[in-house]
């Protein structure tokens, strides 16, 4: 009988063949660890995206642009709100729920969305085209780019150049995306309360943060597109606000600075050029960067909450303004 001793060999060659690959693999891995973090630069050097001449101007073309939102009227807050085409429920929910009142005690907000040009034919005749919402709501603002993740910093200075060109006298701008539920009152008041500064830029700090190389490929960013270690400071994307008047200087000088795909950090890049310093709330409770579930004390506290589903923010806001009977 030989039968087992055939098979207990073959267990020890997978077995060996198990663990060189394993040793392989983490040999690689420590290189290519040790070989990422050396290739990085350590020190940022912030002007190396900075040209003298404005040769990063995007001359895009507004397709949807609702230019006479503005035209006689100074809004207190402008909601810049990120989103693509094929989202049109995300919108839908937003319209009917945080975005629907247009007044706070007097104060007036204007709530648009930032879309570019959809990749694929709409096949769908049911769906309604976003020239439909358009002419429905009157609040989509669309240049002919592609609209795809890594164009979402086109997207981004698309808003910066909307509020320069049609609404320069707004004196907050807020830029969010639409999986955002947020809390408008508490927003409102939040900005009531502030001593106006024209440096004013606020919302989820994100400071030394490092520049991601791996494969997860939306925040993945090349060492050609950005070569140094760490971001600057800058705030999530999911919700940052700043002063009007910031807002025109920074649209100023994207002009000069080369865009990176994260449009965040590109916003960073600027405000860091210009020397201004982000205002990091001291409540902790204001700006959340992943869902956290409904609890109506939170909800009440907080100004804005990202990664939530359109029937989420429905449901929310729902529960929000309808439950009276508990008091925090
Ligand atoms: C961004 O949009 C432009 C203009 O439509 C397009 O040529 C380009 O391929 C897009 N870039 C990415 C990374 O999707
Ligand atoms: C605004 O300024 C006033 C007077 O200088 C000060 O008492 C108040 O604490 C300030 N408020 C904030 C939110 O910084
Ligand atoms: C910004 O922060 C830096 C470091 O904390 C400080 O030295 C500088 O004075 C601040 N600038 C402004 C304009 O507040
Ligand atoms: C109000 O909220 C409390 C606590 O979250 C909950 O127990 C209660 O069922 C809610 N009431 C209604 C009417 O939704």
């Amino acid at each position: 009988s030989f039968g087992p001793v055939p098979l207990s060999v073959m267990y020890m060659r997978t077995l060996s063949w198990i663990f060189l690959f394993l040793l392989v693999f983490s040999v690689t891995t420590v290189w290519y660890i040790t070989f990422s973090s050396n290739s990085a630069i350590e020190h940022t050097n912030i002007m190396y995206f900075y040209e003298h001449e404005p040769i990063h101007r995007q001359r895009y073309l507004f397709t949807l642009r609702e230019h006479l939102k503005c035209k006689d009227t100074n809004p207190f807050l402008v909601i810049l709100v990120s989103s693509r085409p094929k989202d049109v429920e995300s919108r839908k929910a937003i319209r009917i729920t945080w975005g629907s009142q247009k007044f706070w005690w007097g104060h007036q907000i204007l709530t648009l969305f930032l879309l570019g040009q959809d990749t694929q034919r709409e096949d769908n005749a049911a769906a309604l085209s976003v020239e439909d919402e358009s002419i429905l709501y009157g609040d989509i603002i669309r240049q002919d780019f592609m609209d795809t993740y890594d164009n979402l910093t086109l997207k981004t200075i698309m808003g910066f150049r909307w509020v320069t060109e049609f609404c320069p006298n707004t004196r907050f701008l807020m830029k969010t995306d639409d999986d955002v539920f947020i809390n408008i009152a508490n927003l409102v008041k939040f900005l009531l309360k502030l001593n106006s500064s024209e440096n004013f830029f606020t919302g989820y700090p994100l400071i030394d943060s490092f520049a991601y190389r791996g494969f997860y490929h939306k925040t993945s960013i090349s060492y050609d597109e950005y070569p140094f270690k760490l971001y600057p400071p800058y705030c999530s994307g999911m919700g940052y606000i700043l002063d009007g008047k910031l807002a025109l200087r920074i649209y100023e000088l994207m002009s000069h600075v080369k865009p990176i795909k994260i449009e965040d950090v590109y916003v960073g890049i600027c405000l860091n050029i210009l020397k201004v310093n982000i205002s990091i709330p001291e409540d902790k409770q204001l700006f959340f960067l992943y869902k956290i579930n409904f609890d109506i004390c939170k909800y009440r506290h907080l100004i804005a909450v990202h990664g939530l589903t359109s029937s989420e923010i429905i449901a929310f806001w729902q529960e929000l303004s309808s439950n009276t009977s508990v008091s925090c």
